[in-house]
C-alpha cells in the first residue's frame, strides 16, 4: 500500500497565502461636480455667463413645506420679500402657499407681478410716507403694520383722503432684545416698532380714527437667530402682552404676527436652527392663546430663500504674490455683498466651492476676491480650493436672500448679474443681465 502523503508542513509563503486576497484599492472616484436642480454648475455658468445667481423652485418648496409642517396649520408663514425681491421666487413661494410681507412700494409690486392678491399683503418698515400710502391703499392693500404714534396719523389722513378702510396692526417694540439673533432690531431705544408704554395711546389713536381698524400685534426682533428658545420666548412675550393689553384696554386683537427670523448657516462654522424645537414650541404657545377668531403669522425671508440660491463666479486670472496665489474672480462684492462679509462683525469665509468638485477638502490654498478696487471685494482668504485657473468656476451657496438686493450694485457700474430659476430639468432666465450702459440711465450732462 503505498505510503499517505505527509501534510507538508506550512511556510511562511504558505501562510500568506492563505490569508484571502486583499481587494485591490479602488480606483480614486471621481469628485461628483454640483448640480443646481438636473443641471450642471459649470453648464449653467456656461450657458448663461457669470456671475449667475442660479434659484432652486423645488427647494423653495421644501424649505416652505418643512417650515409648514413644524409650525403647523395655525400658522401663516408669510414670505419676506425684502430677502430676495425676485418676482419668480415670490411667485413659487405663493403657489406654495406663503402669504407676504413687504416694507416698499417697489415690493408690493413684486407682490403684485407675482400673483398675490392686495389684499393678502402686509406692510411694515419705520420709514413708511404719505406717497407710499397714497399709492398702495388704492390698489387694496391688506393690512398696515404702523411702527410710530405719527405713522397713525400719516396713515389716518391717507386713509380719510381716500375714503378707505384699513385694517392696522401695531408692531411691538417689546422691551427684551431677540436674543441669539445677530442683528437685533428692538428691545432698547429703537426706529422699530411702538414701545410697550406708548401702545396704550397707540391704541386709542386708531380707534379714534373711523377709517382704521385695530387689527393685530407685530413683533420683529432680528434676524439671523440660531436660538430657538429665545424665539419662542419672545413670541411668549408678545402673546402675554396681548392678552394684557385686550383686559386692559377692551380690545380684540385678531391677527398676532410673531416675527421670525430663523437663521441660516452662511459662513463657515454656522450652527443650524433647530425647526423642529421651533415648531414643537409654537404650537403650545398658540394652543395656550388660540381663539377661532385668531390669525397667527410667522415672516421669515432667509429661512425660506437662502439655501435655495447659489452664486457662480467664474475665475478670471490666478496670480502669485506675496508668497500666496490668489483667484480673481468675475463676481463681487457689489453683486453678493453678504458672502463678502459685509454686515458681519467677525469676518469669515461664506460657503464657498469649486463647482467641479464641491466636497473638495484639500488643495492648494487660494484667496479669492471679486474686480472692485477695495480691499474689501474678498470673499476668502487661503481656502484649499486649488489649484485653479481662469475659467474655473466657483459656487457660494446659501445665496438665495440678501445677495444682489444687498449689495452696492453701483460701485464701479458692473453690469447686474442674470438669475435663472432651475426646477429639475427646466430652467429658464429670470432676471436679465445688466448692461454695460445701464449706468447711463436717467442720468443728465
Ligand atoms: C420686519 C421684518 N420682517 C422680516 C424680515 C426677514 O428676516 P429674515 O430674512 O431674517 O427671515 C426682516 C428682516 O430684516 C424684517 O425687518
Amino acid at each position: 500500500m503505498a505510503p499517505r502523503a505527509m501534510p507538508r508542513k506550512a511556510t511562511a509563503a504558505h501562510r500568506i497565502r492563505a490569508v484571502p486576497d486583499l481587494p485591490a484599492p479602488a480606483p480614486l472616484s471621481p469628485p461628483l461636480p454640483l448640480r443646481l436642480g438636473e443641471h450642471l454648475a459649470s453648464d449653467l455658468a456656461r450657458r448663461f455667463g457669470t456671475p449667475l445667481y442660479v434659484f432652486d423652485a423645488a427647494v423653495l418648496r421644501q424649505r416652505l413645506a418643512a417650515v409648514q409642517l413644524a409650525l403647523g396649520p395655525r400658522v401663516r408663514v408669510l414670505w419676506s420679500i425684502k430677502a430676495n425681491p425676485s418676482v419668480a421666487v415670490t411667485r413659487v413661494l405663493r403657489i406654495a402657499g406663503a402669504g407676504c410681507e413687504i416694507a416698499s412700494l417697489g415690493e408690493l409690486h413684486v407682490a403684485l407681478a407675482a400673483g398675490h392678491a392686495a389684499a393678502d399683503v402686509r406692510f411694515a418698515g419705520p420709514g413708511k410716507t404719505a406717497a407710499e400710502f397714497a399709492a398702495a391703499l388704492p390698489a387694496g392693500l391688506g393690512t398696515v403694520h404702523a411702527e410710530s404714534l405719527a405713522e397713525i396719523e400719516l396713515l389716518a389722513a391717507a386713509a380719510t383722503a381716500l375714503d378707505r378702510r384699513v385694517d392696522t396692526a401695531l408692531r411691538i417694540n417689546l422691551p427684551q432684545e431677540l436674543a441669539g439673533s445677530r442683528l437685533r432690531m428692538g428691545g432698547k431705544s429703537s426706529r422699530f416698532g411702538i414701545d410697550e408704554d406708548q401702545v396704550p395711546v397707540a391704541v386709542a389713536a386708531v380707534q379714534r380714527h373711523r377709517c382704521l381698524r385695530l387689527t393685530g400685534l407685530h413683533i420683529y426682533g432680528g434676524t439671523q437667530c440660531f436660538d430657538a428658545a429665545a424665539f419662542l420666548r419672545h413670541a411668549a412675550a408678545l402673546c402675554q402682552r396681548a392678552a394684557d393689553w385686550e383686559r386692559e384696554l377692551g380690545v380684540a386683537f385678531t391677527d398676532i404676527d410673531l416675527g421670525g427670523g430663523f437663521g441660516v448657516a452662511s459662513y463657515a462654522g454656522d450652527p443650524e436652527f433647530d425647526l423642529a424645537a421651533a415648531g414643537t414650541g409654537l404650537r403650545q404657545l398658540i394652543a395656550a392663546h388660540d381663539r377661532p377668531d385668531r390669525r397667527w403669522f410667522v415672516e421669515l425671508g432667509r429661512y425660506l430663500a437662502g439655501p435655495a440660491g447659489t452664486f457662480l463666479t467664474r475665475v478670471v486670472r490666478t496670480k502669485h504674490s506675496g508668497g500666496q496665489l490668489h483667484a480673481i474672480v468675475d463676481g463681487g462684492l457689489h453683486q453678493h455683498a453678504a458672502a463678502a462679509g459685509v454686515g458681519t462683525v467677525l469676518r469669515r469665509p461664506p460657503l464657498l466651492v469649486r463647482a467641479d468638485d464641491p466636497s473638495r477638502r484639500t488643495g492648494d490654498p487660494v484667496t479669492v476676491g471679486g474686480p472692485l478696487c477695495t480691499p474689501a471685494d474678498q470673499f476668502a482668504e487661503q481656502l484649499p480650493l486649488g489649484p485653479l485657473g481662469a475659467d474655473d468656476v466657483l459656487a457660494i451657496h446659501n445665496s438665495g436672500a440678501y445677495g444682489l438686493s444687498y449689495s452696492p450694485t453701483g460701485f464701479l457700474s458692473h453690469p447686474t448679474p442674470a438669475e435663472v430659476m432651475v426646477d429639475g430639468a427646466d430652467i429658464r432666465v429670470v432676471r436679465e443681465r445688466g448692461q454695460p450702459t445701464d449706468v447711463l440711465r436717467g442720468q443728465h450732462s
